[in-house]
């Protein structure tokens, strides 16, 4: 159905404050929709320098895209553990959370990882309620294999995917979850062989398959590619950059990290973190709309204005 109300969000780059005045810390990424809520889950960089990489996973959540309330540090690191994959010192990056309308759990899936990267898995945690708390339950290496920058999606038969960079970076891989989404199937693909893709964003259009990459290049932008598939096990179709415009070749000083499907008004956003890797903390959040061309191409611009920015059918012609 489209509604033509308009949907807007903050302004992309500007400090997005939450319901204290505090900024927002959920970086890396990923929203829930649940009962007519967004629930916004990400990175909380807010440490002090010296303490640690991040505080743990925040949860906000809104009605609207614009108003967020903060609901805290839904699943925390630990401190007094160094072998648990929560130590502070460590890596959690990336989380995402799915519900599971089987067992009634909200499930959080992760990027869990060494200081030096070498640890490479994913890990996987449950909650009663979207805003947690949530119970750690462990990670692993899917097939035994890496598992770095990673998302999750939720087809609309609620089979979930896991997407996942392996193969030290070089090649993307994409595997069933369990029907608890607790574990990763046995089966996997291997896509963008020796690419070196991360940072995966699906999202799903009128029966296509859609996934938003970035290159490897640490925290430092560069340009983003998608993809295409009639089916999300392959194979998929490399088509190129998306962005468009100054700023394309870095996609505007950001890095993608999930698309937000706002069905029911037709319009899919990318949102995208222009990190600040001497303070992640004071990273910024590129929220951008998706304009959908003809045969399933894509267009994102810089649209910093409200104006420019709020609600559009979706489709376009050039
Ligand atoms: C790029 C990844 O996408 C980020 O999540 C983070 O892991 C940085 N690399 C670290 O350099």
């Amino acid at each position: 159905m489209q509604s033509h109300e308009q949907l807007a969000w903050l302004p992309p780059g500007d400090v997005w404050l939450d319901d204290e005045g505090q900024i927002i810390q959920a970086h890396g990424g990923g929203m829930l929709i649940f009962e007519g809520r967004y629930y916004w889950y990400g990175e909380n960089r807010d440490v002090p320098p010296g303490q640690g990489n991040v505080k743990g996973v925040s949860c906000y959540s809104s009605t609207d895209l614009v108003h967020w309330t903060h609901h805290g540090v839904v699943l925390p690191v630990v401190h007094d553990a160094p072998d648990h994959d929560l130590y502070f010192r460590k890596v959690i990056e990336r989380p995402k959370v799915i519900y599971n309308a089987r067992t009634r759990q909200f499930v959080m899936v992760l990027h869990i990882d060494s200081p030096d990267y070498k640890y490479a898995r994913v890990g996987f945690a449950v909650s009663e309620a979207p805003t947690g708390p949530f119970v750690y339950l462990g990670s692993v290496r899917p097939n035994n294999s890496e598992s770095r920058d990673m998302t999750v999606f939720q087809d609309d038969d609620g089979q979930a995917y896991l997407f996942y960079a392996s193969e030290g970076n070089a090649t993307m891989h994409i595997a069933k979850l369990s029907d608890d989404y607790l574990h990763v199937e046995p089966d996997y693909i291997r896509i963008f062989e020796n690419e070196y893709r991360e940072a995966p964003a699906v999202f799903k259009r009128r029966g296509k398959y859609f996934l938003i990459t970035s290159g490897c290049s640490g925290w430092e932008p560069n340009a983003a590619q998608y993809a295409v598939a009639d089916s999300i096990l392959g194979p998929w179709e490399v088509v190129g950059n998306p962005c468009r415009g100054p700023g394309a070749d870095k996609t505007f000083g950001a890095q993608g990290t999930f698309v937000l499907p706002v069905q029911d008004r037709n319009t899919w956003i990318f949102m995208a973190d222009r990190w600040k890797p001497k303070q992640l903390w004071n990273s910024r959040y590129i929220w951008l709309p998706i304009h959908f061309l003809a045969d399933d191409r894509i267009v994102i611009r810089w649209e910093g204005g409200a104006a420019e920015r709020t609600g559009h059918g979706g489709q376009e012609n050039a």
